[in-house]
């Protein structure tokens, strides 16, 4: 049988703005499966995230980490990427996917030069059912979801080499009859205790509900709005901050008597933030 022609290099666009929008939920060909994940897995992200986010944040040979992984989108696509990947869901949907549970991760410390998690954000899609699931928790109900996703993403930082790079998708949760639940603020909120933000992105969403006028009509006369996008947080692990011994004198920039030290600071010097040392080339290598 003749083997199916796969383009090693699919055409996908690098976005260079904070909004993303995509033309499908996958892109065409690709050096692995030909395909990234599975587009009926409901809650599937799409793979143009994932590239962009690896071609940007990650090099060749690189250990990339999906701990909530679904279908595998993140394996797909950092297969055709050449990077290495490693994925754990506490209901795996194929061979490559691990079990286990994303709070408690079967990983070393100080492992993974990436990290990307699509979680699920409240109760809305039915996953596995399984106890463990954080899909089963409602983030209006109690502390439960987050406190779950607050394990989740110290896990996060402690799978993740320091210097590199994690990202977080998700949506807010809308219901009719109660207040907004704004998940990724809160998320948001979490992640900032341990990491720097790197960049926030608004990736346009395209899921079958909103291809429906019914929803558009009964969002316009109910007047209310149906979740148009969903947040890409981009944090960055700096390297830990030297400890400084109480007998060594080497400690903060003395200030002047009734002054302000004169050495220049910003929030982010000396945390080794990418920022504060671009580029060498360090920001992509595309292939
Ligand atoms: C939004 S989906 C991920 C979609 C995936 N990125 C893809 O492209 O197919 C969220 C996933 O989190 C998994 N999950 C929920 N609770 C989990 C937990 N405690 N540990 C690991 N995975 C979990 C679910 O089983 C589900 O597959």
């Amino acid at each position: 049988m003749a083997r199916e022609k796969r383009t090693a290099t699919p055409n996908v666009p690098l976005m260079t703005t904070t909004l993303w929008d995509f033309p499908s939920q996958n892109y065409r060909g690709g050096a692995g499966r030909g395909r990234q994940g599975d587009s009926d897995y409901a809650g599937a992200t799409p793979s143009y995230v994932i590239w962009n986010l690896l071609q940007r944040y990650t090099r060749e040979k690189w250990l990339v980490v999906d701990p909530m992984a679904g279908s595998g989108t993140t394996l797909d696509v950092a297969r055709d990427l050449n990077r290495r990947a490693l994925a754990y869901d506490v209901e795996p949907t194929r061979e490559d996917v691990f079990r286990a549970d994303a709070r408690t991760l079967p990983l070393e410390t100080g492992k993974a030069d990436f990290v990307f998690v699509d979680p699920p954000y409240s109760t809305h899609v039915k996953y596995s059912g399984r106890p463990e699931c954080i899909g089963e928790l409602d983030a209006r109900r109690g502390h439960a979801y987050y406190e779950a996703m607050e394990k989740v993403i110290l896990e996060i930082h402690r799978v993740l080499k320091p210097e590199r790079h994690m990202a977080l998708y998700v949506s807010d949760s809308a219901k009719k009859g109660s207040p907004l639940e704004p998940i990724g603020f809160k998320l948001f909120s979490m992640l900032s205790q341990l990491f720097l933000c790197e960049d926030i992105v608004a990736v346009v969403r395209h899921n079958k509900s909103l291809a429906r006028q019914n929803w558009h009509d009964a969002a316009a006369q109910g007047n209310f709005f149906l979740r148009g996008f969903n947040y890409l947080f981009i944090m960055y692990k700096p390297k830990p901050a030297k400890k400084v011994s109480a007998r060594s004198g080497h400690g903060a920039p003395k200030k002047k008597r009734g002054g302000r030290s004169k050495k220049k600071t910003s929030s982010r010097a000396g945390t080794g933030h990418p920022s504060t040392r671009r580029p060498k080339g360090r920001r992509s290598d595309r292939d």
